[in-house]
């Protein structure tokens, strides 16, 4: 199999979270040797939550370099930040109030904005921050997604046009459940990270994880993030993973719980 891809899968949930957390720490220490930023984008949805509540714990809360940490979302919901349905909302409660990160280094999405033009801005903070007038690629150093029942990933939905996008890095979409107006990264962007995550938990998951690694389907938004020039990370429990593990067709590695 491609080294550039890893399946991890652990017993548990948290152990999922807990594995991210600690690619989310090394990736953290090894980009701010040099006082260099470090750029992460986290995703929506409910998997990542067990794993943003640990990086407001320790050992995470005093080791990652949040000073020289930027945090960015994959995708956001058209709403504003304190509705329940916000990415961004959520990740405040869970996280973010309570890490020693500037506010400034905190980079969501404007759900309030008219879609359009939400994305069309973001996209311009991110052409900003990372230089791109001046040739420089928006290579974020790492990049968290999760993946629906239906194989979509971020506010990237089966059979919607957006899988098409070649040139904007940021879109406006409609989709999901329930279904609404989002911005999302789109797979240009996605596909220049250096390292991407996808955290899978759940029994529901487990069909999709079959389609996704038995059947490689291309049709499924999820198969098509893999970054040319980056690592590719799956971090799966025991649920999601139950099909996938079975007959020995992928190789995979559990994940260290200590
Ligand atoms: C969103 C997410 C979305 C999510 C998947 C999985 O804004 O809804 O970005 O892509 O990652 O739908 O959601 P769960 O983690 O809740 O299963």
């Amino acid at each position: 199999m491609d080294p550039s891809l890893r399946i991890l899968v652990g017993d548990r949930p948290e152990d999922v979270g807990r594995e991210g957390a600690r690619i989310l720490l090394r990736c953290a220490v090894a980009r701010t040797g040099d006082n260099a930023r470090f750029a992460a984008a986290v995703a929506g949805g409910s998997t990542p939550r067990g794993m943003h509540r640990m990086l407001a714990q320790d050992p995470f809360l005093s080791a990652v370099p949040w000073d020289r940490t930027h945090l960015f979302w994959v995708d956001e919901r058209c709403v504003p930040q304190d509705d329940p349905a916000s990415n961004y909302g959520t990740a405040r409660g869970d996280f973010l109030e309570r890490i020693p990160i500037p506010r400034a280094n905190i980079h969501p999405m404007d759900g309030e904005k008219p879609p359009l033009q939400g994305a069309l801005d973001y996209e311009s903070l991110l052409k900003d921050f990372f230089d791109m007038d001046h040739g420089k690629a928006p290579a974020l150093d790492l990049v968290f997604l999760g993946v629906g029942p239906d194989g979509h990933t971020a506010s990237l939905f089966p059979g919607h046009r957006v899988l098409k996008e070649k040139e904007r890095l940021v879109a406006a979409v409609r989709g999901g459940e329930p279904y609404r107006d989002r911005m999302t990264m789109t797979l240009p962007l996605l596909n220049q990270a250096r390292e991407v995550v996808f955290l899978v938990t759940g029994q529901a998951k487990s069909r999709m994880m079959e389609a996704l690694f038995h059947r490689w389907d291309k049709g499924l938004p999820a198969n098509r993030v893999r970054p040319p020039g980056g690592r590719l990370t799956w971090l799966l429990d025991r649920e999601a993973a139950s099909l996938l593990v079975q007959g020995g067709r992928v190789e995979w590695e559990a994940i260290d719980n200590r």
